[in-house]
């Protein structure tokens, strides 16, 4: 495979509806690069994960999308792109000296706080990935965020220091290329080993809530389509999709 450049290519929008919907329209216009980011000073319809909504104060944060054509993935192995990117964002916090953890199946938390989210909208022909828009939001220098955001933190929060969002987007590609030509020179275990051992709950017994109600029990890891797997406390291991079953945070 090719190596990827993330940020070959960069397009800057003062506003726009979603950076993700962006990449959509020059996808469906066809003229795009693989690499291209696009980054906006504020999104006015940011899109969440699962229908939801991404909260971002203009000019604040980092909020942009990023164009691959991983075309070797197939469809089975489609959640290496989101551990690979989880694993850069965990890479970017610590070069800042922020302690992070991945919560299944990609938000970047602090603690019990979450500082970014990553939201991956594929594009799939005969089982494999034609394209692949992986759009991030970190929260950068917003200090108040609205109450409906259950525990949201931010760089400035953690740090109390307010950081250059051009800077900052600048040292964050080396960690986003080097984990994505990791996945492209299909270093599958690699991308799985590091991911699991930034799992936030990883091999901690809590209670998880699933459809029968809430148990207690440890998440053991993760399979390669993305299914996490938590063992009870009678030593069964439960799999679980997304969204059907929740953390304690
Ligand atoms: C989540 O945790 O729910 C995912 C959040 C993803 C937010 C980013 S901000 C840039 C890109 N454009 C969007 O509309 N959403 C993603």
């Amino acid at each position: 495979m090719n190596p990827v450049n993330i940020g070959n290519n960069l397009v800057e929008l003062d506003i726009t509806s979603s950076t993700n919907d962006y990449c959509k329209k020059l996808l469906k216009e066809g003229h795009v690069s693989e690499g291209t980011v696009i980054l906006a000073d504020y999104q006015k319809k940011g899109k969440g994960q699962a229908g939801s909504s991404w909260e971002s104060e203009k000019g604040k944060n980092l909020t942009f999308s990023v164009v691959l054509f991983p075309e070797f993935l197939d469809i089975h192995k489609q959640f290496y792109v989101a551990m690979s990117v989880s694993a850069g964002l965990t890479d970017f916090l610590s070069r800042m000296s922020i302690d992070s953890e991945i919560k299944w199946p990609n938000d970047i938390y602090i603690k019990n706080k979450k500082i970014a989210g990553i939201l991956i909208e594929n594009s799939v022909m005969k089982n494999r990935i034609v394209n692949s828009i992986v759009g991030i939001g970190i929260n950068v220098n917003q200090n108040v965020f609205s109450s409906s955001i259950p525990n949201p933190t931010s760089i400035y929060l953690e740090t109390k220091d307010a950081a250059d969002l051009r800077k900052l987007y600048k040292s964050l590609l080396p960690c986003l290329n080097k984990w994505l030509n990791l996945l492209y020179s299909l270093k599958y275990n690699r991308i799985k080993t590091s991911y699991m051992e930034r799992m936030l709950l990883l091999n901690k017994e809590a209670s998880f809530t699933d459809v029968n109600g809430t148990f207690q029990g440890t998440v053991t890891g993760v399979e390669e389509n993305g299914m996490l797997l938590i063992k009870t406390v009678s030593g069964k291991t439960r799999r679980y999709n997304f969204r059907e079953v929740s953390f304690p945070y």
